[in-house]
Protein backbone atom coordinates (compact mmCIF):
# COMPACT_ATOMS: atom_id res chain seq x y z
CA UNK A 1 0.00 0.00 0.00
CA UNK A 2 2.90 2.20 0.98
CA UNK A 3 4.43 1.88 -2.52
CA UNK A 4 1.23 3.33 -4.16
CA UNK A 5 2.51 6.86 -2.92
CA UNK A 6 6.07 6.65 -4.34
CA UNK A 7 5.29 8.30 -7.67
CA UNK A 8 3.28 11.22 -5.00
CA UNK A 9 6.09 11.99 -2.97
CA UNK A 10 8.12 12.60 -6.03
CA UNK A 11 5.63 14.66 -7.62
CA UNK A 12 5.80 16.85 -4.31
CA UNK A 13 9.57 16.98 -4.47
CA UNK A 14 9.27 18.25 -7.96
CA UNK A 15 7.36 21.40 -7.13
CA UNK A 16 9.36 22.52 -4.26
CA UNK A 17 7.95 21.32 -1.54
CA UNK A 18 10.15 21.74 1.65
CA UNK A 19 12.17 18.61 2.36
CA UNK A 20 11.73 18.60 6.27
CA UNK A 21 7.39 18.65 5.69
CA UNK A 22 7.52 16.21 3.08
CA UNK A 23 9.64 13.83 5.21
CA UNK A 24 6.90 14.43 8.32
CA UNK A 25 4.05 13.83 5.61
CA UNK A 26 5.94 10.18 4.41
CA UNK A 27 6.74 9.38 8.03
CA UNK A 28 2.44 10.08 9.38
CA UNK A 29 1.28 8.82 6.24
CA UNK A 30 3.19 5.19 6.62
CA UNK A 31 2.59 5.33 10.40
CA UNK A 32 -1.02 5.31 9.56
CA UNK A 33 -1.06 2.48 6.64
CA UNK A 34 1.52 0.52 9.18
CA UNK A 35 -0.86 0.86 12.01
CA UNK A 36 -4.43 1.09 10.57
CA UNK A 37 -6.64 1.29 13.65
CA UNK A 38 -9.86 1.18 11.23
CA UNK A 39 -10.75 -2.64 11.75
CA UNK A 40 -12.58 -3.41 8.41
CA UNK A 41 -8.68 -2.20 6.43
CA UNK A 42 -7.66 -5.83 5.71
CA UNK A 43 -10.69 -6.29 4.18
CA UNK A 44 -10.88 -3.51 2.19
CA UNK A 45 -6.86 -3.51 1.31
CA UNK A 46 -8.19 -7.41 -0.14
CA UNK A 47 -10.79 -6.04 -1.90
CA UNK A 48 -8.32 -3.51 -3.76
CA UNK A 49 -6.04 -6.34 -4.43
CA UNK A 50 -8.37 -8.87 -6.08
CA UNK A 51 -9.63 -6.01 -8.76
CA UNK A 52 -9.36 -7.23 -12.19
CA UNK A 53 -6.96 -6.00 -14.22
CA UNK A 54 -8.35 -3.96 -16.73
CA UNK A 55 -6.79 -2.01 -19.74
CA UNK A 56 -8.70 1.41 -19.54
CA UNK A 57 -9.22 2.41 -23.20
CA UNK A 58 -11.35 6.41 -22.15
CA UNK A 59 -12.44 7.89 -19.70
CA UNK A 60 -14.90 10.39 -19.18
CA UNK A 61 -14.32 12.97 -15.68
CA UNK A 62 -15.79 15.37 -16.48
CA UNK A 63 -19.04 13.57 -16.63
CA UNK A 64 -22.00 13.47 -13.44
CA UNK A 65 -20.49 9.79 -12.92
CA UNK A 66 -16.59 9.68 -13.22
CA UNK A 67 -16.37 7.00 -16.08
CA UNK A 68 -14.43 4.77 -17.56
CA UNK A 69 -14.52 2.26 -20.80
CA UNK A 70 -12.64 -0.78 -21.76
CA UNK A 71 -12.29 -2.35 -25.17
CA UNK A 72 -11.19 -6.08 -23.80
CA UNK A 73 -13.34 -8.39 -23.00
CA UNK A 74 -11.55 -11.13 -21.86
CA UNK A 75 -12.23 -10.64 -18.04
CA UNK A 76 -15.89 -10.53 -15.97
CA UNK A 77 -17.38 -8.18 -14.60
CA UNK A 78 -18.71 -9.70 -11.24
CA UNK A 79 -15.13 -9.80 -9.64
CA UNK A 80 -15.13 -6.09 -10.27
CA UNK A 81 -18.78 -6.05 -9.04
CA UNK A 82 -17.87 -7.94 -5.92
CA UNK A 83 -14.39 -6.33 -5.13
CA UNK A 84 -16.25 -3.06 -5.41
CA UNK A 85 -19.05 -3.84 -3.22
CA UNK A 86 -16.57 -5.32 -0.73
CA UNK A 87 -15.70 -1.13 -0.16
CA UNK A 88 -19.33 -0.42 0.74
CA UNK A 89 -20.86 2.05 2.02
CA UNK A 90 -20.15 4.34 -1.01
CA UNK A 91 -21.02 7.77 -0.12
CA UNK A 92 -19.30 9.77 -2.31
CA UNK A 93 -19.75 9.77 -6.43
CA UNK A 94 -21.60 8.33 -8.69
CA UNK A 95 -18.97 6.43 -10.27
CA UNK A 96 -18.84 4.33 -13.70
CA UNK A 97 -15.86 1.40 -13.91
CA UNK A 98 -16.94 -0.44 -16.85
CA UNK A 99 -20.20 -0.66 -16.47
CA UNK A 100 -20.25 -1.29 -12.85
CA UNK A 101 -22.25 1.41 -11.64
CA UNK A 102 -21.70 2.39 -8.24
CA UNK A 103 -25.01 4.84 -7.38
CA UNK A 104 -23.39 6.41 -4.00
CA UNK A 105 -25.41 7.69 -1.31
CA UNK A 106 -24.93 11.23 -2.62
CA UNK A 107 -24.98 12.65 -6.04
CA UNK A 108 -21.84 14.59 -5.61
CA UNK A 109 -22.15 15.65 -8.71
CA UNK A 110 -25.42 18.51 -7.97
CA UNK A 111 -22.71 20.35 -5.74
CA UNK A 112 -19.71 20.08 -8.31
CA UNK A 113 -22.11 21.53 -10.92
CA UNK A 114 -23.71 24.25 -8.07
CA UNK A 115 -19.82 25.98 -7.66
CA UNK A 116 -17.74 24.76 -10.50
CA UNK A 117 -18.11 28.04 -12.71
CA UNK A 118 -17.22 30.30 -9.74
CA UNK A 119 -14.55 28.80 -7.95
CA UNK A 120 -11.18 29.72 -8.50
CA UNK A 121 -9.35 28.87 -12.11
CA UNK A 122 -7.38 25.37 -11.14
CA UNK A 123 -5.47 25.29 -14.21
CA UNK A 124 -1.19 24.75 -13.49
CA UNK A 125 -2.50 25.57 -9.46
CA UNK A 126 -0.82 22.98 -6.64
CA UNK A 127 -4.68 22.44 -5.16
CA UNK A 128 -5.32 20.66 -1.33
CA UNK A 129 -8.56 18.92 -1.04
CA UNK A 130 -9.12 18.36 2.73
CA UNK A 131 -11.45 16.06 3.70
CA UNK A 132 -12.05 14.83 0.16
CA UNK A 133 -13.63 11.29 0.92
CA UNK A 134 -12.88 8.92 -1.19
CA UNK A 135 -11.73 12.23 -4.13
CA UNK A 136 -14.66 12.79 -6.46
CA UNK A 137 -14.38 15.93 -6.49
CA UNK A 138 -10.64 15.23 -7.38
CA UNK A 139 -11.26 13.63 -10.01
CA UNK A 140 -13.58 16.23 -11.35
CA UNK A 141 -11.09 18.85 -11.30
CA UNK A 142 -8.81 17.09 -13.53
CA UNK A 143 -10.78 18.79 -16.66
CA UNK A 144 -8.39 21.93 -15.59
CA UNK A 145 -5.34 20.07 -15.48
CA UNK A 146 -4.23 21.31 -12.11
CA UNK A 147 -0.32 20.91 -11.27
CA UNK A 148 -0.92 18.82 -7.93
CA UNK A 149 -3.64 17.61 -6.22
CA UNK A 150 -3.50 16.09 -3.15
CA UNK A 151 -6.11 14.81 -0.91
CA UNK A 152 -6.20 14.51 3.19
CA UNK A 153 -8.91 12.37 4.43
CA UNK A 154 -8.20 10.43 8.06
CA UNK A 155 -11.04 7.83 6.53
CA UNK A 156 -9.09 4.46 5.27
CA UNK A 157 -12.42 2.98 3.63
CA UNK A 158 -13.07 6.51 1.69
CA UNK A 159 -9.20 5.94 0.60
CA UNK A 160 -9.26 2.51 -0.22
CA UNK A 161 -12.36 3.33 -2.67
CA UNK A 162 -10.09 6.04 -4.23
CA UNK A 163 -6.85 3.73 -5.02
CA UNK A 164 -9.34 1.13 -6.60
CA UNK A 165 -10.96 3.36 -8.85
CA UNK A 166 -7.75 5.23 -9.54
CA UNK A 167 -6.46 2.20 -10.48
CA UNK A 168 -8.46 2.49 -13.98
CA UNK A 169 -8.93 6.43 -14.10
CA UNK A 170 -5.50 7.90 -13.07
CA UNK A 171 -5.96 11.21 -11.64
CA UNK A 172 -2.19 12.08 -10.81
CA UNK A 173 -3.69 13.21 -7.36
CA UNK A 174 -3.17 10.96 -4.15
CA UNK A 175 -4.97 10.99 -0.65
CA UNK A 176 -2.78 11.38 2.08
CA UNK A 177 -4.65 9.28 5.62
CA UNK A 178 -4.51 12.43 7.17
CA UNK A 179 -6.76 14.88 9.32
CA UNK A 180 -6.16 18.63 8.66
CA UNK A 181 -5.05 19.11 12.50
CA UNK A 182 -2.65 16.26 11.99
CA UNK A 183 -0.57 18.02 9.15
CA UNK A 184 2.57 19.86 9.30
CA UNK A 185 2.01 23.75 10.69
CA UNK A 186 2.48 26.46 8.14
CA UNK A 187 3.01 24.54 4.71
CA UNK A 188 2.19 27.73 2.86
CA UNK A 189 2.51 26.39 -0.51
CA UNK A 190 -1.07 25.73 -2.14
CA UNK A 191 -2.60 28.04 -4.76
CA UNK A 192 -6.05 26.58 -3.82
CA UNK A 193 -7.64 24.63 -1.00
CA UNK A 194 -11.13 23.32 -0.74
CA UNK A 195 -12.72 22.49 2.72
CA UNK A 196 -16.07 21.06 2.09
CA UNK A 197 -17.99 19.45 4.61
CA UNK A 198 -15.79 19.21 7.07
CA UNK A 199 -16.06 22.83 9.35
CA UNK A 200 -19.09 21.93 10.84
CA UNK A 201 -17.65 18.30 12.48
CA UNK A 202 -14.83 20.32 13.72
CA UNK A 203 -15.54 20.86 17.86
CA UNK A 204 -13.14 23.89 17.28
CA UNK A 205 -14.02 25.55 13.73
CA UNK A 206 -12.02 28.38 14.23
CA UNK A 207 -8.95 26.27 14.45
CA UNK A 208 -10.10 24.58 11.35
CA UNK A 209 -10.14 28.10 9.55
CA UNK A 210 -6.57 28.98 11.00
CA UNK A 211 -4.99 25.45 9.93
CA UNK A 212 -6.72 25.85 6.43
CA UNK A 213 -4.74 29.42 6.54
CA UNK A 214 -1.65 28.10 6.96
CA UNK A 215 -1.65 25.41 4.42
CA UNK A 216 -2.34 28.44 1.10
CA UNK A 217 0.15 30.81 0.14
CA UNK A 218 -0.31 34.30 0.83
CA UNK A 219 -2.80 35.41 -1.89
CA UNK A 220 -4.09 31.68 -2.75
CA UNK A 221 -7.97 30.84 -1.93
CA UNK A 222 -10.00 28.97 0.27
CA UNK A 223 -13.40 27.36 -1.35
CA UNK A 224 -14.89 26.37 2.07
CA UNK A 225 -18.30 24.64 2.26
CA UNK A 226 -20.40 24.34 5.10
CA UNK A 227 -23.62 23.51 7.12
CA UNK A 228 -25.19 27.38 8.03
CA UNK A 229 -28.38 29.09 9.63
CA UNK A 230 -30.23 31.75 8.02
CA UNK A 231 -29.39 34.97 10.41
CA UNK A 232 -27.05 37.64 10.81
CA UNK A 233 -23.42 38.58 12.46
CA UNK A 234 -24.71 37.42 15.42
CA UNK A 235 -26.54 33.82 14.66
CA UNK A 236 -24.61 30.66 15.54
CA UNK A 237 -26.72 26.97 15.69
CA UNK A 238 -24.63 24.57 18.01
CA UNK A 239 -27.20 21.19 18.28
CA UNK A 240 -28.04 20.28 22.21
CA UNK A 241 -27.26 16.93 20.69
CA UNK A 242 -27.80 15.48 16.80
CA UNK A 243 -28.18 17.44 13.88
CA UNK A 244 -30.14 15.22 11.35
CA UNK A 245 -29.09 12.34 13.24
CA UNK A 246 -25.57 13.31 13.01
CA UNK A 247 -23.90 13.14 16.24
CA UNK A 248 -20.96 14.82 15.13
CA UNK A 249 -22.32 18.17 13.92
CA UNK A 250 -21.48 21.12 15.83
CA UNK A 251 -21.01 25.02 14.60
CA UNK A 252 -23.94 25.61 12.13
CA UNK A 253 -22.72 29.77 11.59
CA UNK A 254 -24.92 31.99 9.55
CA UNK A 255 -23.02 33.70 6.28
CA UNK A 256 -22.27 36.33 7.85
CA UNK A 257 -21.03 35.24 11.48
CA UNK A 258 -18.22 32.51 9.06
CA UNK A 259 -17.64 35.62 6.68
CA UNK A 260 -16.36 37.31 10.42
CA UNK A 261 -14.35 34.10 11.23
CA UNK A 262 -12.44 33.91 7.88
CA UNK A 263 -12.10 37.67 7.84
CA UNK A 264 -10.74 37.46 11.31
CA UNK A 265 -8.55 34.82 10.79
CA UNK A 266 -6.19 35.70 7.80
CA UNK A 267 -8.93 35.67 4.70
CA UNK A 268 -9.93 39.08 2.98
CA UNK A 269 -12.12 39.17 -0.62
CA UNK A 270 -15.11 36.40 1.11
CA UNK A 271 -17.53 35.81 -1.30
CA UNK A 272 -20.50 33.17 -0.80
CA UNK A 273 -21.14 31.79 -4.48
CA UNK A 274 -23.56 28.98 -3.46
CA UNK A 275 -26.27 28.43 -1.08
CA UNK A 276 -28.93 25.62 -1.35
CA UNK A 277 -30.54 23.19 0.85
CA UNK A 278 -30.05 19.85 0.30
CA UNK A 279 -33.04 17.53 -0.45
CA UNK A 280 -33.60 13.06 -0.82
CA UNK A 281 -32.65 13.66 -3.97
CA UNK A 282 -29.31 14.63 -3.70
CA UNK A 283 -29.20 12.75 -0.45
CA UNK A 284 -30.42 8.95 -0.60
CA UNK A 285 -30.46 5.47 0.48
CA UNK A 286 -29.03 3.20 -2.63
CA UNK A 287 -27.79 -0.15 -3.24
CA UNK A 288 -24.53 0.93 -2.44
CA UNK A 289 -25.35 2.81 0.83
CA UNK A 290 -27.85 0.59 2.60
CA UNK A 291 -27.83 2.48 5.86
CA UNK A 292 -30.82 5.50 6.52
CA UNK A 293 -30.46 8.60 4.72
CA UNK A 294 -31.66 12.48 4.81
CA UNK A 295 -35.10 11.12 4.12
CA UNK A 296 -35.33 9.63 7.33
CA UNK A 297 -33.59 12.31 9.25
CA UNK A 298 -35.96 15.18 8.50
CA UNK A 299 -39.99 15.36 10.24
CA UNK A 300 -43.12 13.84 8.59
CA UNK A 301 -43.57 17.04 6.70
CA UNK A 302 -39.87 17.40 5.79
CA UNK A 303 -39.65 21.58 6.77
CA UNK A 304 -37.28 20.28 9.68
CA UNK A 305 -34.85 17.72 10.44
CA UNK A 306 -35.69 15.15 12.68
CA UNK A 307 -35.32 16.80 16.20
CA UNK A 308 -36.74 20.16 15.09
CA UNK A 309 -33.53 22.04 13.45
CA UNK A 310 -33.64 24.16 10.54
CA UNK A 311 -33.08 22.02 7.16
CA UNK A 312 -29.77 21.20 6.01
CA UNK A 313 -28.69 24.45 3.88
CA UNK A 314 -25.07 24.89 2.64
CA UNK A 315 -23.26 27.85 1.91
CA UNK A 316 -20.27 27.92 -0.81
CA UNK A 317 -17.41 30.45 0.42
CA UNK A 318 -14.65 31.79 -1.71
CA UNK A 319 -11.72 33.91 0.45
CA UNK A 320 -8.29 34.84 -0.24
CA UNK A 321 -5.73 34.74 1.90
CA UNK A 322 -4.32 37.86 3.26
C1 LIG B 1 -19.23 15.21 4.90
S1 LIG B 1 -17.78 14.46 4.23
C2 LIG B 1 -17.44 15.59 2.90
C3 LIG B 1 -16.72 14.92 1.76
C4 LIG B 1 -16.47 15.84 0.55
N1 LIG B 1 -15.52 16.88 0.87
C5 LIG B 1 -17.75 16.43 0.07
O1 LIG B 1 -17.90 17.65 0.14
O2 LIG B 1 -18.61 15.70 -0.39
C6 LIG B 1 -16.56 14.90 5.42
C7 LIG B 1 -15.22 14.25 5.18
O3 LIG B 1 -14.26 14.93 5.98
C8 LIG B 1 -13.42 14.00 6.59
N2 LIG B 1 -12.90 14.66 7.81
C9 LIG B 1 -13.50 14.77 9.02
N3 LIG B 1 -12.72 15.45 9.88
C10 LIG B 1 -11.59 15.79 9.17
C11 LIG B 1 -10.40 16.50 9.51
N4 LIG B 1 -10.23 16.96 10.73
N5 LIG B 1 -9.45 16.65 8.57
C12 LIG B 1 -9.63 16.16 7.32
N6 LIG B 1 -10.75 15.48 6.94
C13 LIG B 1 -11.72 15.30 7.85
C14 LIG B 1 -14.30 12.79 6.85
O4 LIG B 1 -13.54 11.59 6.98
C15 LIG B 1 -15.18 12.78 5.62
O5 LIG B 1 -14.67 12.00 4.56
Amino acid sequence: MIKLYDSFWNKLSSIDFDDEKLKQLKKLTEEKLINPIQGDYSRWYNAYISLPSVNTTEISPESNAITCKTYESEWNISDLNTSLQQLIPWRKGPFDIFDCFIDSEWQSYMKWNRIEKQIPELNNKVVLDVGCGNGYYMFRMMKQTPRLVMGIDPGLLQIMQFWSVEKYIKSGGCILPLALENMPTSLNCFDVVFSMGVLYHRKSPIHHIMELASTLKSGGQLVIETLVVDGGKTTCLLPTGRYAQMRNVWFLPSISMLTIMLERNGFKNVDCIDVSTTTPIEQRTTQWMRFHSLEQFLNKDKSKTIEGYPLPKRATLVAQKK
